[in-house]
């Protein structure tokens, strides 16, 4: 398979489906789709007809994890340089996507193994099918969860279930993830795309950049003390003032108090009113 069709993707609606796709390997995420992944990224990123970013897997896979021949036992043979530089390729669109310019969801369709709870992580929402199985299968093959895994598991889960997951590599389903808040929701097989368009289009209604300073905020404040988050929480929203040409706020204000054309408490201002 040429390293190009590691990945698909299409655009529709401002929808981006991204796919792992090496669906015979499970997507396994190879050194190649590693690199892939980083340029559908960087094309999809700041694209004006993109708004949300869907990752989902080709086949019965989202992601078996990393790919155990190639991203380990072959980038082994090539010394600490290979290591280093496999490693930095799949941090590197990891961190991309957890810090992407348009909110992510991550719609996971089937196996998540291992190195595949980095993405799962990266993205700011997740919708399981109730058919996929997720598990931290490190432990059986002989390692710890490395590439951020444990970090993720913690970050997500409380401490015995994060410990749970990580000494036994048990495997637990869709609704199980979702109970243990690893995903949003987990809804059948046969709903799930249409469940992650719907709530696609929902982001879709709200201010394009308040979406990317909220869910940065999101990630950001959990490690600050109280004062700081409040701090930065000014300071990012007078950032978005900034950014935002639209004013969308400032519009936002004007179509409750002034139009009385919605309600914020029941949805989005209308986008379509403001000025580009
Ligand atoms: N790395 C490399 N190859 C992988 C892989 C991985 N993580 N996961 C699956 N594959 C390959 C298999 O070697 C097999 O290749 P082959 O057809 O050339 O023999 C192919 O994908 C299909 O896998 P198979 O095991 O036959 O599919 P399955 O549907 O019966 O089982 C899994 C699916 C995901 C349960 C099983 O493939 C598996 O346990 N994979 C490893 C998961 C893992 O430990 N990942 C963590 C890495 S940190």
């Amino acid at each position: 398979m040429e390293e190009q069709d590691t990945v698909a993707f299409h655009v529709e609606n401002r929808i981006a489906w991204v796919k792992f796709n090496r669906p015979e390997k499970r997507n396994a995420m190879s050194p190649s789709l590693n690199r892939r992944m980083m340029e559908v990224l960087d094309e999809l990123e700041h694209r004006d007809d993109v708004g949300v970013l869907v990752l989902s897997g080709e086949g019965t896979a989202w992601s078996a994890g990393m790919d155990l021949k190639e991203y380990f036992r072959e980038t082994e043979a090539q010394g600490l340089r290979g290591v280093r530089k496999s490693q930095r390729e799949s941090y590197g669109w990891f961190r991309r996507l957890r810090w992407f310019q348009k909110p992510t969801i991550a719609m996971v369709n089937g196996w998540c193994f291992g190195g595949g709870f980095g993405p799962l992580f990266a993205c700011d929402l997740a919708i399981s099918a109730d058919e996929a199985k997720y598990g931290l299968s490190e432990i059986n093959w002989g390692i710890l969860p490395g590439g951020g895994v444990t970090k993720v598991v913690v970050d997500l889960l409380p401490m015995r279930d994060a410990m749970w997951l990580t000494l036994t590599g048990d495997l637990i389903d869709g609704k199980q993830a979702s109970a243990m808040r690893l995903v949003n929701e987990s809804v059948p097989l046969d709903q799930l795309e249409a469940r992650t368009r719907e709530v696609a289009e929902n982001l879709l209604k709200k201010n394009a950049v308040a979406l990317k300073f909220a869910k940065d905020a999101v990630r950001r404040v959990g490690t600050m003390t109280y004062d700081e988050a409040e701090d930065y929480l000014v300071r990012m929203q007078e950032a978005a003032n900034f950014h935002d040409k639209t004013e969308g706020r400032k519009e936002g204000i004007r179509q409750f108090i002034d139009e009385k054309s919605y309600k914020p408490g029941l949805g989005a201002y209308d986008q379509s009113k403001v000025k580009s």
